[in-house]
C-alpha cells in the first residue's frame, strides 16, 4: 500500500442509516457477493430498519459501523460477528454501499479501522472472514491489506439457486502490528 489511503471514520449505527442500507441493499452489484437472499425485497425498509436496531441494541451478536469518509458522508458498513470470546476470534464483513466510492481506498482504510478496533479494544488475535471464490475485487483488497488464505469452504454458499465455494483467510494480531508499523514508516 504505497498510496496514502482516504481517511474514513467509523461510528456506531443510527437509525439515520436505514435509508441509505435499504438502498444499498436494492443494487444487486453491491449485494451480489453478500450473504443475504438473493431477493431483496422481500426485505421491507421495515425489517431493515429492525435488522440495524437489533445491531443498534447489539441483540444479535453483531459490533456494526457505519463508514464515513472525512466530511460524513456515509457510505457504507463493516462488521464484526460470529466472536469466539474463548479463543479470541471474530469473523468480518465489509460492504461499501455508495459505489462512486469503490476503487478508491477507502475499504482498505476501513478494513484498517476495524482491524485496529478488533484487536486493540476487542483484544482479539484473529479476525478471519469468508470470501466468495468469484469475488476477485474483495479478495485483492483483502490481500493488499495482509490477509492470508486459510483454506476453500466447498460449496459454502447456495447463490440464485447454485452453490458456490467460499475462501476462508484471516490475519493475525501479531501480522497486524508488523503491518501498521510498516504503514507508520512509509
Ligand atoms: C470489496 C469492497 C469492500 C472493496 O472496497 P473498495 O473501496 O472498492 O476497494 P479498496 O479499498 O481495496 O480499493 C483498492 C482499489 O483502489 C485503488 N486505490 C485508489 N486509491 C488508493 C489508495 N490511496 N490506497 C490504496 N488503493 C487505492 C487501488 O489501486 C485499487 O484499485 P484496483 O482494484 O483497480 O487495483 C467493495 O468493492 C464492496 O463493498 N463490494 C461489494 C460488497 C462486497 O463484495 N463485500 C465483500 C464481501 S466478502
Amino acid at each position: 500500500m504505497t498510496k496514502k489511503l482516504p481517511r474514513v471514520i467509523l461510528r456506531e449505527l443510527q437509525l439515520d442509516d436505514v435509508e441509505a442500507r435499504y438502498q444499498w441493499c436494492l443494487d444487486k452489484e453491491v449485494t451480489k457477493h453478500l450473504n443475504m437472499p438473493d431477493k431483496y425485497p422481500p426485505f421491507s425498509k421495515d425489517e431493515t430498519r429492525k435488522w440495524m436496531e437489533m445491531c443498534i441494541n447489539k441483540t444479535n451478536g453483531y459490533d456494526q459501523k457505519a463508514i464515513l469518509d472525512q466530511d460524513n458522508n456515509h457510505i457504507g458498513w463493516i462488521d464484526l460477528k460470529n466472536f469466539d470470546n474463548l479463543n479470541k476470534h471474530a469473523e468480518l464483513g465489509i460492504a461499501i454501499g455508495d459505489k462512486n466510492y469503490w476503487g478508491k481506498g477507502f475499504g482498505l482504510a476501513a478494513m484498517l479501522e476495524m482491524l485496529k478496533y478488533g484487536f486493540n479494544e476487542l483484544n482479539l488475535n484473529k479476525i478471519w472472514l469468508r470470501v466468495e471464490i468469484d469475488n476477485e475485487k474483495a479478495i485483492k483488497s483483502y490481500k493488499r491489506i495482509g490477509y492470508v488464505e486459510e483454506g476453500i469452504l466447498r460449496q459454502d454458499r447456495l447463490r440464485n439457486g447454485k452453490f458456490v465455494d467460499r475462501l476462508r483467510m484471516s490475519i493475525l494480531k501479531n501480522e497486524f502490528l508488523q503491518i501498521t508499523q510498516k504503514l507508520k514508516k512509509s
